[in-house]
């Protein structure tokens, strides 16, 4: 039944919610009318609910226009994004003549398979950019990636069918949930100390002010009975501006790379934030 295993995320992420999405499913409310995911990233846990056939209406965003652009190709071109993607040679020298490429230059099918590529291929396998904005990942060690994942592709544009896409700021959300929504968000982690500052998602990274900004955010959408979930790290000042004050603040552990290098890996806590009690 390999149906049931698809749609996945079909790039890697960093801070992709792979592992806290059995702890994010169980804290999901029985019923809500329109999901929202305002810093979809690589939508592990919108891909999820999609399975569990939890969505009906969704609109799902990012700050980043390359991944947007990237999800709307899929979603009404999938075709051509394969032929293209399909093409492409698991190749060094054609690796860096994609990378030099500018993705404002291409159509939205080469640009979707030029982020797949270097995802697929690149050095860790994920998005990094440098303050240009510009992806700067070198070429990974891979023997065999799988670059062109058709079946899940195609089960990726499936579940996009009727789904909203939109490059916005995260404050977006304010406008347009009502009451009996439901906004998942996950926002980059607030580092746990200052030397592990991964912030080369956006190039200007997720400030402290932008983390209060969320904060006042959420106690605005519970005004209007806008249910909400929040995933972030267990840092002093996540703890400070969700604990105490009104919300439902769960620890959970999850399996992360605990320094720059991707194989030391350790148990950290998270957090997990709702507006609105659960049932173990
Ligand atoms: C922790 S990641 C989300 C990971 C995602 N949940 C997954 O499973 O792959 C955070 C995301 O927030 C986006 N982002 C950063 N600043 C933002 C902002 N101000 N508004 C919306 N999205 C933003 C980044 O581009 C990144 O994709």
């Amino acid at each position: 039944m390999s149906r049931l295993k698809t749609p996945r995320p079909f790039l890697k992420w960093a801070g992709g919610k792979t592992q806290l999405v059995k702890q994010l499913l169980k804290r999901t409310p029985d019923s809500f009318k329109n999901y929202y995911e305002p810093f979809v990233g690589g939508g592990a846990f919108f891909f999820a609910l999609y399975r569990e056939g939890k969505i009906s209406k969704a609109t799902i965003s990012d700050l980043n226009s390359e991944l947007i652009k990237t999800y709307i190709a899929i979603r009404d071109q999938v075709e051509d994004v394969i032929k293209v993607l399909s093409d492409y040679p698991h190749d060094k020298k054609f690796f860096l003549d994609k990378r030099k490429e500018l993705p404002e230059n291409l159509d939205p099918p080469k640009l979707a398979a030029r982020m797949i590529y270097l995802n697929k291929t690149c050095y860790n396998g994920l998005y990094r950019v440098n303050r240009q904005g510009q992806f700067n990942a070198p070429f990974g060690s891979y023997k065999n990636p799988k670059i062109c994942d058709t079946d899940n592709l195609r089960a990726v544009s499936e579940a996009l069918q009727k789904v909203k896409i939109k490059q916005a700021s995260f404050e977006d959300v304010l406008k347009l949930a009502k009451k009996n929504d439901l906004v998942y968000f996950d926002p980059p982690y607030e580092p746990l100390s200052k030397t592990a500052n991964f912030t080369s998602y956006q190039p200007d990274g997720f400030k402290q002010k932008a983390q209060e900004d969320l904060q006042k955010l959420c106690h605005k959408l519970s005004r209007k009975n806008v249910q909400f979930m929040l995933s972030n790290s267990s840092a002093e000042l996540i703890k400070e501006l969700y604990c105490d004050n009104g919300f439902f603040v769960d620890e959970v552990k999850a399996i992360r790379a605990i320094n720059s290098n991707p194989k030391r890996r350790g148990k950290l806590t998270e957090l997990i934030v709702t507006n609105y009690e659960w049932e173990s």
